[in-house]
Formats: C-alpha cells, structure tokens, sequence
C-alpha cells in the first residue's frame, strides 16, 4: 500500500497529515519523507525516549540502494523505528542533495514494493517534480489544502493540472482525495464547500472523496515530541480525525472501490 500525499503553495500541512495518517493506519506504517526540499522530520520528530532521530539513513540512502536491490524490505530496513506504529525514513535536509539522485524510478518501485504500508510525502508536487514517479505509482494521492480562498483556488488549479497528467502517465485514473487542514468544527462545512468547488471543474468527476484534519497544534505537538498515538493521543481531534481520514482512505484501497480496477478507464473518460 503506498499513499502519496503532497501539497502546493501556501498549504501547509502535507508532513503533518502524512505523520497523523501514518499514526494511525490499521498497521503499523513507514513515513517516507519525500519532499525534494528538504525534510523536516530529522528536526522535528522525537522517539518514544525523547532522543532525536539520526541525520541519517535519509531517502537518499533508500533511493541509492533501490537502484540495485529489489527487496521488498529495502524500505523498512533504513526507516528509524519511533513506536510501534511508526517508523521513518527521514527527508534530506536541503535541496541541494537531490541533485545526487538523477532517477526516482527505482526509489518509487522501491516504496511500491514494500511490505510495510508506505505514506510518501512529496512536498509540494507538480508535473515537473522528480518526485512524480512515486505519485503516479501511488495507491491514492492526498493532495493537503488549507480552506481559505486561496489555498481552495491553488488547488483547484493543481488538480486540474496534476490529475490528468497523472491519469496520461498510469493510462488510468488515479485516484486523488483533497485532504482540508481544518479548524475541527468547520472541517466538515469546509469539505463541503471544497467539493462543491471541486465538481464543477475538469478533475472534478475523478477526486474519488475528501476529507479533513484538525488543526490541533498542542497534538502535532505531543505526536511529534514521541507520544504514543495509541494512547490518551489517541483521542484528541487531530488523531481523531486522522482515524476517520484513514478509514475512508483505506476503504478506496478495497477491490470494488472507485477507481480500483486500473486500465478500464481510458483518457477519453477524462
Ligand atoms: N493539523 C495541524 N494542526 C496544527 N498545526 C499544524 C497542522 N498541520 C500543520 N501544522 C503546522 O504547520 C506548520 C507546517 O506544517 P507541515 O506539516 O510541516 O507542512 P508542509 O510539510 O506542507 O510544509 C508546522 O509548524 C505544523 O506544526
Ligand atoms: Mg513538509
């Protein structure tokens, strides 16, 4: 199972809901942080004894070894065990270290092969990310907003653009779901707001569901300081929301799911 979540300009968000959806997955899952400018991960998150993450392994060293192995471990054997839910495979720490990976095929076929469940971020993604293999090889791609204006019109425009690149790439829909970063009592207005938007435009009969995560920073706060999320964490609204958000994500995962059956759907039916 490979989730790829990514965001545009003026979104913050798509490191957090990767970590909360991570959390919470019904097993334990690896977070890969993908983002080609640069993780935060290293910096930010803490293990369960409160220690710092190593610098490294980092994606870098996953995307160097995918080149030559094919294991469907490789992903878990670099990722950093945080609690027993989680473990991380933490970003580089500045763009420049991109330029050593000339190719993200392998990395993508790498992450796709895995035996642990992945959550990919991707940072902020476009056409012309060296990250897009891993999008077009994804399961589901969670495409993180914020619910005012220009956040919503940002996205717009970024599905519009990326869902039929995608859907050229794979020669099938993907399957995209619009994740909102939402104050808790609106989140659910705002969703609705979002798809309203959202069907009116070109992607808009192939966004397969939204959703939204609280903004809950005194959570983010304890997820990242090494708290147990299956703990008293686990009932605050950040991971709370997380839960529904990784339910109705998973259940797109099932066989008769939108969009599950690849190859039946050309790009006429875009
Ligand atoms: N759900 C949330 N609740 C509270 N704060 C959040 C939430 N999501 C993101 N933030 C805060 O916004 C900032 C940027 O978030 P981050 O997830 O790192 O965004 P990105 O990876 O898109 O740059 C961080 O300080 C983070 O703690
Ligand atoms: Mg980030």
């Amino acid at each position: 199972m490979l989730l790829a979540v990514c965001s545009d300009k003026g979104s913050p968000g798509a490191t957090t809901v990767a970590l909360a959806l991570a959390s919470v997955w019904s097993s334990p899952a690896v977070l890969v942080e993908a983002d080609p400018y640069g993780g935060d991960l290293a910096i930010r998150l803490r293990a369960k004894t409160g220690a710092a993450l190593p610098e490294a392994p980092t994606v870098l060293t996953v995307a160097t070894a995918a080149r030559t192995s094919h294991s469907p471990a490789l992903v878990s054997r670099y990722a950093q065990h945080v609690n027993d839910q989680l473990s991380v495979v933490p970003g580089h720490l500045v763009a420049e270290q991109l330029s050593g990976v000339p190719d993200w095929e392998p990395f993508a076929a790498a992450l796709v092969a895995s035996t642990v469940p992945v959550v990919a971020d991707l940072g902020r993604l476009h056409a012309a990310s060296p990250l897009m293999p891993v999008a077009v090889r994804a399961d589901v791609v969670i495409a993180v907003a914020r619910p005012d204006a220009g956040s919503v019109i940002r996205i717009r425009e970024r599905l519009n653009r990326l869902v039929p690149t995608l859907a050229a790439i794979r020669g099938a829909p993907p399957r995209v779901f619009p994740v909102l970063v939402s104050p808790n009592r609106h989140g659910k207005a705002d969703v609705g707001d979002l798809q309203t938007i959202l069907a009116e435009t070109i992607a808009g009969p192939l966004i397969v569901g939204a959703g939204f995560l609280a903004l809950d920073a005194a959570a983010v706060g304890r997820l990242e300081a090494g708290e147990d999320p299956a703990g008293r964490l686990a009932r605050t609204p950040l991971l709370r929301t997380a839960r529904t958000l990784a339910t109705a994500v998973a259940s797109l995962l099932e066989p008769n799911a939108v969009g599950a059956v690849s190859g039946d759907v050309t790009r006429e039916g875009l």
